[in-house]
């Protein structure tokens, strides 16, 4: 994402056990922040986020060809240093051609289960609504419940499935 900060885009997403975190776009200068985020996730979460690629390398390239229309949402955490700490970011990749774009969500391990990832996708659709995009589609692993979940309550739809992966899409 490159050009103006959207910060109409920004958000509270209050936790579980009442902890606040500010959701909000990430900078196009922020990009190495996010290698802190993948440092401290386990390599079960990063495999189901980034699957057999590797999350920094996948990084880097995302740096290099930054299109305006992709969008990533990150949620930032004030820790008890007071140091903020990226603890999840959510993108969605438009392609071009159709308006058409992907969702990718990662929350790390030791905030998963307190309602982020939902909040989380929540904003991201919303936002994706209001850019004009037409259909949001997430590809998820059947073994996937947390996700499952999640595509489940923000009422995304049954496409098909092969090998384990199931595609859900929802028209915006
Ligand atoms: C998927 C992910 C983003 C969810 O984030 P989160 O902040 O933990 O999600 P939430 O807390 O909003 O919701 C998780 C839901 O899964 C449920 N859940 C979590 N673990 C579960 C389990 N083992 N069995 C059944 N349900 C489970 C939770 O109860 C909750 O559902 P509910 O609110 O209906 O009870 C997070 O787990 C993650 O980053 N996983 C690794 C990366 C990944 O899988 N990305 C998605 C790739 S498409």
């Amino acid at each position: 994402m490159g050009g103006m900060y959207p910060a109409e885009f920004e958000c509270e997403a209050r936790l579980i056990d009442g902890r606040c975190v500010q959701v909000r776009p990430l900078n196009f200068d922020e990009y190495d922040r996010l290698e802190d985020l993948y440092n401290r996730s386990t390599e079960e979460s990063l495999r189901k986020r980034f699957g057999w690629t590797d999350a920094r390398a996948w990084l880097r390239s995302i740096k290099g060809c930054v299109t305006t229309g992709n969008l990533c949402l990150v949620a930032e955490y004030l820790n008890a240093q007071g140091k903020l700490e990226i603890i999840g970011d959510c993108w969605y990749f438009k392609d071009l051609n159709t308006g058409s774009a992907e969702v990718s969500i990662l929350v790390r391990d030791d905030f998963q289960n307190m309602t982020l990832g939902t909040q989380m996708m929540r904003k991201l659709v919303e936002i994706a609504k209001s850019e004009g995009l037409y259909r949001l589609f997430a590809l998820v692993n059947v073994n996937n419940t947390p996700m499952l979940r999640i595509v489940q309550r923000l009422e995304f739809n049954f496409v098909h499935g092969a090998d384990g992966v199931n595609l859900y899409r929802l028209d915006l």
